[in-house]
């Protein structure tokens, strides 16, 4: 099982970023929790604060390399049609996490223009919605 996880702008503050909103977890804490409890994962991580740059990222999930995708596009989330346009062009399942729950935040983070061409949408758990994600994809492959 390969999967490839991608996260976009402001990501990689994790920590020290708004600790009330996104918790005090580093972006390299996460990853290590996921290589951790899921040892038979072939993990790729990777995170750009340019949309062009997650455009390309994701498009390296096209054919057959990887077998799900997650993706926490952050600010992009709520209106990039060229990360959208990505995704969509995707055959591999691709899971949108976010650590908070967007939909009790402020109006304009409400809307995703992802999430209808992603699998499923998981929200709000903190560090725990990117392992949900990874469970997710692996019971579709069972
Ligand atoms: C986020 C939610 C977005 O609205 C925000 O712009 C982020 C992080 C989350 O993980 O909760 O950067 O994607």
């Amino acid at each position: 099982m390969r999967i490839l996880v991608v996260n976009g702008p402001n990501l990689n503050l994790l920590g020290k970023r708004e600790p009330a909103v996104y918790g005090v977890t580093t972006l390299y804490d996460i990853e290590q929790l996921l290589a951790k409890k899921f040892p038979d994962v072939r993990f790729e991580f990777y995170q750009s604060n340019v949309e062009g740059v997650l455009v390309d990222h994701l498009q390296r999930a096209m054919g057959s390399v990887f077998d799900g995708v997650i993706l926490n596009a952050g600010a992009y989330t709520h209106y990039s049609y060229a990360i959208r346009d990505a995704v969509a062009a995707l055959t591999v399942p691709v899971i949108e996490v976010h650590l908070s729950n967007i939909h009790g935040r402020e109006e304009f983070r409400h809307r995703s223009v992802i999430a209808a061409v992603c699998r499923g949408v998981i929200a709000g758990f903190g560090a725990q919605s990117y392992e949900l994600a990874v469970r997710a994809l692996l019971e579709m492959k069972t």
